[in-house]
């Protein structure tokens, strides 16, 4: 298969690739919606027709195998005929009442207070970023202060809250004073320099980082907020201290700890990183998986955070949105979350995972290509110059970007997809399977001989 696009498929389709993208640039900066996804055209311009399973159609009738699974979601692969079926069923009896409740809305998140350990409340919304959003409002409200702590190295989304310090340049890295608080760097043009200030940036998987700056903020602290498992940077697996710590000084203080399992939940674990890690996080955020591709979302938590947003007009915290609880994401969550749970996903595809991550190991020592594999379950990504189990996001910074393009760009020409971002990850589905596995393999086997 491959992705080179000859004069019978542009023929066919009367489309090339490169005629959308150049007519999105005039309309859409960039040419497409994120930053992000403009990225994949550092590999050639990409425009999509259709998605199917594990594979992906270009609009000029290009195969691709979907490594990128839109940055996580489709955990059963596109295009799913249970979920999609609901979500018709759910839209032929009403799209939208905006008031009052509905029973799926109920059933969804009863669903949820059961798969997550921590999790006695839900308030549903459409995308990861209003979830931390909602979540941060939360604990600033139940603590009256400002401040939030987060990790170098996580996302948490694009608002001015959390939009801090997830990918700070190597020049842009430092402490602050000379203390275990890493210096807050921006991640956009046009952020409030208030919230910026308002963040305290430490490293990972450093306890010692970490109480030092509770000691010094603990009492000027709304919440901490992290992914249990950083996928924003590849893979930091959280040590079973450092995870200790945070529970243990977070419940002293009373300050909220929130786990953004955007990524994780229902991916790595039905219950999410919380049902296996030994930590209590007060609140929640769950999407991406949540949904198999449609957009849904949720903050959950302790009861008394949640009620907080009880909708009382006179005060409490408000948690507003046209479309949260919208039948077309729910829908796709109860049967979503349904085949997660009763099929074991997580549990299969962490056997694929495994069997990728060998693979490509073995190819780097079989190439003499320095780098990693990073990775757990369904995740994993290939870091070219840098070796060792990486801990924090210096670990990271390093390591060989332009390398990591070129390999990218040797599996799409093959017919392989996944962004030539080097910090990003693959991801696979249930859609996946052996044969996806060998042919990765062979041609990763011929990219690395040559890159
Ligand atoms: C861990 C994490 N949190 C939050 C978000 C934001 O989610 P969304 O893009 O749905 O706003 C993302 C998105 O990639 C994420 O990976």
């Amino acid at each position: 298969m491959t992705n080179q696009q000859t004069d019978e498929e542009i023929s066919a389709s009367n489309l090339s690739n490169t005629d959308v993208v150049s007519r999105a640039k005039e309309v859409v900066p960039g040419g497409a919606q994120t930053g992000l996804r403009a990225q994949a055209y550092d590999c050639g311009d990409v425009a999509f027709d259709a998605a199917e399973d594990a594979t992906l159609t270009t609009v000029a009738g290009e195969e691709l195998t979907d490594y990128h699974l839109a940055f996580g979601p489709i955990v059963l692969g596109h295009g799913h005929p249970r979920v999609d079926s609901a979500v018709k069923e759910a839209i032929d009896r009403g799209v939208l009442y905006g008031t009052g409740t509905t029973e799926l809305e109920v059933e969804v998140a009863e669903r949820l207070t059961d798969l997550l350990p921590s999790v006695e409340m839900v308030n549903f919304a459409n995308s990861g970023s209003e979830a931390t959003y909602h979540a941060i409002r939360l604990a600033r409200a139940h603590t009256g202060n400002e401040k939030i702590l987060k990790f170098e190295g996580c996302y948490h989304g694009w608002h001015d809250y959390v939009d801090v310090s997830v990918y700070p340049p190597a020049a842009e890295l430092g402490d602050v004073d000379g203390g275990p608080e890493r210096r807050p760097y921006p991640e956009s043009d046009g952020m409030l320099s208030a919230a910026v200030e308002n963040t305290v940036v430490v490293p990972f998987n450093d306890p010692a980082a970490f109480r030092e700056a509770m000691a010094t903020h603990g009492d000027e602290l709304a919440g901490v907020i992290l992914e249990p498992v950083p996928h924003s940077v590849g893979c930091l697996r959280p040590t079973d201290e450092f995870v200790a710590t945070l529970d243990a000084e977070t419940s002293e203080r009373d300050v909220p700890l929130i786990f953004d399992e955007v990524i994780t939940a229902f991916r790595h674990s039905a219950g999410g990183m919380q049902s296996e890690l030994d930590a209590d996080p007060d609140l929640t955020c769950v999407a991406k998986a949540m949904g198999n591709g449609y957009p849904v979302a949720a903050v959950g938590g302790r009861r008394d955070l949640l009620e907080q947003a009880g909708g009382d007009h006179e005060s409490g915290v408000v948690i507003s949105g046209t479309y949260s609880g919208h039948p077309v994401g729910l829908a796709a969550a109860r049967e979503t979350l349904d085949i997660v749970d009763s099929e074991e996903v997580p549990e299969q595809l962490a056997d694929l995972g495994d069997r990728y991550r060998a693979g490509l190991r073995d190819l780097l020592e079989d190439h003499g290509v320095e780098g990693r594999v990073v990775g757990l379950r369904s995740i994993f990504s290939l870091q070219f110059g840098v070796t060792g189990e990486p801990r924090d996001y210096e670990d990271v910074v390093g390591l060989d970007e332009e390398r990591f393009r070129d390999f990218a760009q040797g599996m799409r020409d093959r017919g392989h997809f996944f962004t030539p971002n080097p910090y990003k990850r693959h991801h696979l589905s249930l859609a996946h399977g052996e044969a996806d596995l060998d042919e990765y393999l062979d041609d990763a086997d011929e990219v690395l001989m040559g890159v």
